[in-house]
């Protein structure tokens, strides 16, 4: 599956005021500056079609983009952002909790890890909180193109090792570089599965 069009809907904080709920969403979370927006662009094949900054807390609100008239794609704020006030924090948990849990069609969060740093507890806090509430998730390493073959391999049999103390097997699994362009096919293929799955 490639993309042909991709165009931005609308940005807001409500989850009530998101676009009608009648095609398949997918939507991107993490920390801050792991690389959400470059990603949607990198996927879209459009440069600045998500905002993206080299500081963290660039995107603020929930971010629809329409693909090919037929899904979405969705752009979340991040979290982990250490400068962050307590009442700021507060305010994301309430938007993002109330996103996941009432956003009847979203289909998958993707959720993306630093593919360089060692597991964080606000990770792995976010994804067990995910499985409480059984949300579909997979996870996507991101940066992959700042670590060569061999540390990126061991860094990711430690992640796997430290999900096996809590999970019973390991989610899907992607691994990107939005500079390279790396995880771009396998991601799409396997919305495109899912997106056939939610037709029928
Ligand atoms: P917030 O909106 O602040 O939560 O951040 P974000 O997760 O959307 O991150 P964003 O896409 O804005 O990227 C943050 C920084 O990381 C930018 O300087 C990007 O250029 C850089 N970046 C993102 N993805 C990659 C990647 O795959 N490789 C490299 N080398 N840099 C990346
Ligand atoms: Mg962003």
């Amino acid at each position: 599956m490639d993309i042909k069009e991709a165009r931005f809907i609308v940005s807001n904080t409500d989850v009530a005021k998101c676009p009608k709920p009648d095609k398949p969403e997918y939507a991107f979370i993490g920390r801050s500056n792991v690389g959400k927006s470059s990603l949607i662009n990198m996927l879209a094949k459009k440069k600045s079609l998500a905002k993206t900054s080299g500081s963290p807390g660039k995107t603020k609100l929930i971010n629809h983009f329409e693909i090919d008239s037929d899904w979405y794609l969705v752009d979340l704020p991040g979290y982990g952002y250490a400068k962050i006030a307590k009442a700021e924090r507060k305010k994301w948990e309430k938007l993002i909790r109330n996103y996941i849990l009432l956003r009847q069609n979203l289909i998958c969060l993707f959720v993306l890890i630093d593919a360089r740093h060692e597991p964080q507890k606000s990770d792995l806090e976010f994804m067990e909180w995910l499985g409480m509430d059984q949300i579909p998730f997979a996870i996507i390493f991101t940066k992959i193109d700042k670590l060569k073959p061999e540390v990126l391999s061991g860094k990711l049999k430690a992640y796997e090792q430290k999900m096996m103390e809590t999970w019973e097997s390991m989610p899907v699994t992607f691994l990107t570089s939005a500079e390279k362009g790396t995880g771009r096919n396998e991601i799409l293929s396997y919305i495109k599965t899912l997106n056939k799955t939610a037709e029928s």
